[in-house]
């Protein structure tokens, strides 16, 4: 071998492995990062009562993942089991909340890091989870349809200046675009459908090519399959539930969420840590709903929780009600959302329903108000949407026109989702522990929910934890956080011996990232 080629190798050798060895530095990094925010975790949850999950406590918040159809459980239900005195403020678009108030219920899009604002032991948190895969759909529909009433109503001359707008808020409720995470996709969306419009009108774009779709209107509007992979969709709208419930958003109070989050985003792996937090702090809330059974949820909820605060009362005849038909989930509506001055029935909160009558409510008449109120409720919030889209673009978003959409681009989204997808599926166990719970009859004595129910394919923490007790759990973590620099360590020396074993520690990585994810 010439001096030349032995330089050559040593070259191709070395210098791939430089960069290598710099990508696995930041690796391990973020690895200790993630799970040193994870241990942290874990230790502040041990620090909450045994009960904490089963006892309501003088502090109601509700953690609105955004397009889980969050709107109507607090406009139907939470807000009825408090008198309107004991709400707390309007808090979407930025948090007022004052402990010396002693409110009761409070309601917005914050993440799980509000509990560093609020009284943490005598704060009990309820939330719904809805499957990823129509979460993303909804983000997407809703970030156009807003966008598109911008479109609908002249507003194309100046619509940088629209975004002042929030200052109408305090008497008509909060504009969609003061409240995160529209605040920030709505007027992107919205950027996005001049240009488009600028292109078509100037001639450069066909406006009805071939493949024309509800969700492929590329010379209208971002196609779905576009939008998934914008950074600013994978860092507010991917795992959203996730990162929400671990408190790691966008929208996050703690300093170091942005790392955090971006860590998991670079490093797939990594999420299984956050993930085992999010499953903890789920079992540690009093109630988790589920989007897609948003009825069977609000019955439970009012029985489990309302019925630690109300008498049950007597059911109420169902046959002697007219009943308004359901729509599927795409018709859920959220948060206080109206863009400014809108036509169709963009009317404050309170003055769609009437303030709640608490006097002599009961279990039952809860759920009587919130099957009344919940109908009414889809069909406007449906109009609305119909109307948003008609007057704006060519496209109708409904479930019929989301089977329209490819396989590949599901699959897509179900890969982007991943953490989601386990969530979701981890809330599901914890509904069928709930309805358990309700159907036995102990939800007034709040029986063992969690050790007679519990499945353990899916319950990895609980199963854990159980197992060691929740102190050794702790040590556990932290051997996990010392294993990080051992191989931080061994990775150094491997760079030292030659790159053949290097790249089968890749290798293994990879294939563990697929496994657990
Ligand atoms: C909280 O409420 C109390 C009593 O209503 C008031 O004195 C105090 O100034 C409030 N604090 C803030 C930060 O608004
Ligand atoms: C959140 O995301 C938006 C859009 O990507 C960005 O403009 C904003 O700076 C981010 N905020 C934080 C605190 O990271
Ligand atoms: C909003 O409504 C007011 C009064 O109804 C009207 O004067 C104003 O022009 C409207 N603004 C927009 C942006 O439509
Ligand atoms: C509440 O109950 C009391 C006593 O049972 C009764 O006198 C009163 O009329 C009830 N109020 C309403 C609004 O039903
Ligand atoms: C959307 O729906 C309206 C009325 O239901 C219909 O007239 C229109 O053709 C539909 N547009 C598309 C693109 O499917």
């Amino acid at each position: 071998m010439s001096a030349f080629s032995t330089f050559l190798l040593l070259f191709l050798l070395v210098i791939p492995s430089y960069g290598a060895l710099a990508l696995d530095r930041q690796r391990e990094k973020c690895s200790i990062a993630v799970k040193s925010w994870a241990l942290q975790a874990v230790n502040e949850l041990s620090e909450l009562a045994e009960d904490h999950h089963k006892q309501l406590k003088e502090l109601l918040y509700f953690l609105h993942v955004p397009r889980t159809g969050g709107r109507t459980y607090h406009q139907c239900l939470l807000r009825h089991l408090y008198p309107k005195q004991q709400h707390c403020d309007r808090s979407y678009d930025k948090l007022r909340f004052n402990s010396s108030d002693h409110c009761k219920l409070l309601v917005n899009h914050d993440d799980y890091s509000i509990l560093t604002k609020l009284p943490a032991e005598s704060t009990s948190i309820v939330t719904n989870i809805r499957h990823p895969v129509d979460r993303v759909f909804s983000a997407y529909e809703f970030s156009v349809e807003v966008a598109a009433r911008f479109f609908a109503r002249n507003l194309r001359i100046k619509p940088k200046t629209q975004v002042t707008a929030a200052k109408t808020s305090k008497s008509t409720g909060s504009s969609t675009l003061s409240i995160w995470p529209w605040s920030h996709l709505v007027p992107w969306m919205r950027d996005d459908l001049f240009e488009r419009e600028k292109l078509r009108l100037s001639g450069g774009a066909d406006p009805l090519p071939l493949g024309f779709s509800n969700y492929d209107a590329s010379s209208f509007v971002m196609p779905l399959h576009e939008f998934i992979h914008q950074p600013m969709v994978v860092d507010i709208v991917h795992n959203g539930a996730t990162f929400q419930v671990t408190g790691l958003t966008n929208n996050s109070y703690i300093k170091e969420a942005g790392k955090i989050r971006n860590c998991v985003i670079d490093y797939p792996d990594l999420g299984l840590h956050i993930l085992n937090v999010a499953k903890m702090r789920i079992d540690k809330m009093i109630f988790v709903g589920l989007t897609e059974k948003h009825e069977e949820s609000a019955k439970l909820f009012a029985h489990i929780v309302g019925g630690q605060i109300l008498p049950l009362g007597q059911p109420i005849d169902i046959a002697s009600r007219n009943d308004v038909p359901t729509q599927t989930d795409s018709a859920l509506s959220d948060a206080g959302m109206l863009a400014p001055n809108s036509s169709t029935s963009e009317v404050p909160d309170s003055q769609i329903l009437p303030p709640p009558l608490e006097e002599n409510l009961t279990v039952y008449g809860l759920i009587e108000k919130y099957e009344k109120c919940a109908g009414r409720f889809k069909n406007t919030q449906r109009q609305r949407r119909t109307v948003s889209l008609k007057n704006a673009l060519p496209v109708n978003f409904s479930d019929e026109a989301r089977r329209e959409v490819l396989e590949d681009v599901l699959d897509e989204i179900r890969r982007m989702n991943a953490l989601d997808l386990e969530l979701y599926a981890y809330a599901q166990q914890r509904f069928k522990s709930q309805v358990l719970v309700q159907k036995s009859g102990v939800s007034r004595q709040f029986g063992s929910e969690h050790s007679m129910i519990w499945d353990t394919d899916t319950n990895i923490n609980e199963g854990f934890q159980q197992a060691i007790g929740s102190s050794s759990w702790i040590f556990v973590s932290m051997l996990f956080m010392a294993g990080g620099v051992v191989t931080m360590a061994a990775s150094l020396m491997v760079f030292a011996n030659g790159k053949k074993i290097f790249k089968f520690q890749k290798g293994q990585n990879r294939g563990a990232m697929h496994e657990k994810l």
